[in-house]
């Protein structure tokens, strides 16, 4: 087993915060080092486990910047707050591993890292979906195998995505991003799936489809279907911007992968259990046309037996929003989030974050608390 050293940065700083994993940049360790922050950082690569978080916070933390790979329920939020500990960051955006309600109850205030991933996320889930679409990872493995002998009419034969139907399941900021990204940029029409309308992305497409006819081109439609049975006929491209609950666990099981189209493409950036993974498999065996763009799995780092082997699947491992400046700005967004509850401040409460990843003077609040209200934090008012 991995033994897990912690590296000690501003040892004389009042508050000692946890921070399980490195992090990239350094403007957080600048923001945590201003809140007076005794910065312990766990040097590791594989996961912590339960165990070895609470023996690290032992009996005085204040706070925890933490991953998404580990499990903050009622034991750890405990130890925290026996601890003296107030506050808890994911270094995420999603917090399917943090039990919200457990956290609450203890007292401890919890932060996400949104808005700075948009782009990147959704750039990764646009990439996957031209990689599953052009057979990219199966070309370059016959190309690096050494089988290339040529140019050929009927090489790596795939698939044109141009005005063809996209289908977007969860039209959040990542969903809508990409949605955006799919229409605009390759001419797509759009099926979108969610919880409610999204009216600016339906605005957005229609301005769109003025500029096209302006040109003379025929306009897409955008439309959000009702019930999810009507995206997945439909969709030539299915991608998955869902957040990961009770709700959407094997969203995607066998009975709506069947309804899908024989040669339908389906790219997940969100979390990996919204797809059963083994009827996924099962289902690719059976469709080779049928094409897949993973980053995220049902168990991960574990893939499901079989899945590695088909050829018919792009996998990458978990890296959508793994840009420098979103990693960085991930980073700021967890400090600031620490730093502001230990300092006594307010909670942000708008969607616009940038601010905070601004050189200069960022506002005294916390950027996103998602249990502020619960725990009665007032809102920042400039
Ligand atoms: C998140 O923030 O939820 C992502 O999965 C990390 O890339």
């Amino acid at each position: 087993m991995e033994t897990h050293a912690w590296r000690v940065e501003n040892p004389h700083g009042r508050r000692r915060v946890l921070v399980t994993k490195e992090l990239p940049g350094k403007r957080w360790r600048e923001i945590l080092i201003a809140a007076d922050c005794r910065i312990e950082i766990g040097s590791g690569q594989a996961p912590l486990e339960a165990v070895a978080i609470q023996a690290a916070m032992g009996t005085r933390c204040h706070g925890v910047i933490g991953q998404l790979t580990e499990p903050w329920g009622e034991a750890l939020f405990g130890a925290l707050a026996a601890a003296g500990g107030r506050v808890y960051s994911n270094y995420a955006v999603g917090y399917n591993n943090v039990d919200l309600a457990a956290a609450s109850r203890l007292g401890i205030l919890v932060g996400n890292t949104p808005g700075v991933l948009t782009e990147a996320t959704a750039e990764m889930a646009v990439a996957l979906t031209f990689a599953a679409a052009r057979r990219v990872g199966e070309a370059e493995r016959f190309l690096r195998s050494g089988h290339f002998q040529g140019w050929l009419p009927g090489l790596f034969l795939g698939r044109l995505l141009w005005r063809k139907t996209v289908g977007v399941i969860g039209a959040g900021r990542i969903g809508e991003a990409y949605a955006q990204m799919m229409v605009q940029g390759h001419k797509m029409n759009l099926i979108y799936h969610s919880l409610g309308p999204n009216r600016h992305l339906e605005e957005s497409v229609a301005a769109y489809n003025r500029f096209l006819v302006n040109q003379g081109e025929v306009p897409l439609f955008c439309r959000r279907a009702e019930r999810l049975r009507q995206l997945l006929q439909a969709a030539d491209v299915v991608s998955l911007h869902t957040i990961l609950d009770a709700t959407t666990r094997h969203l995607l099981d066998a009975r709506r992968l069947a309804l899908m189209k024989p040669t339908a493409i389906l790219v997940n950036t969100s979390r990996g259990p919204v797809i059963d993974e083994v009827a996924l498999v099962r289902h690719c065996r059976r469709h080779p046309d049928f094409r897949v763009g993973l980053d995220v799995f049902e168990d991960e780092p574990a893939l499901a037996p079989g899945l590695a082997d088909l050829d018919n699947v792009v996998i990458v491992p978990h890296i959508a929003s793994a840009t420098r400046w979103t990693r960085e700005g991930m980073a700021i967004l967890a400090a600031s989030n620490v730093a502001a509850v230990l300092m006594g401040w307010p909670a942000w409460g708008r969607p616009d974050l940038s601010t905070f990843l601004a050189e200069n003077n960022p506002p005294p609040a916390a950027p996103s608390l998602i249990n502020a209200k619960d725990l009665n934090i007032p809102r920042y008012e400039p």
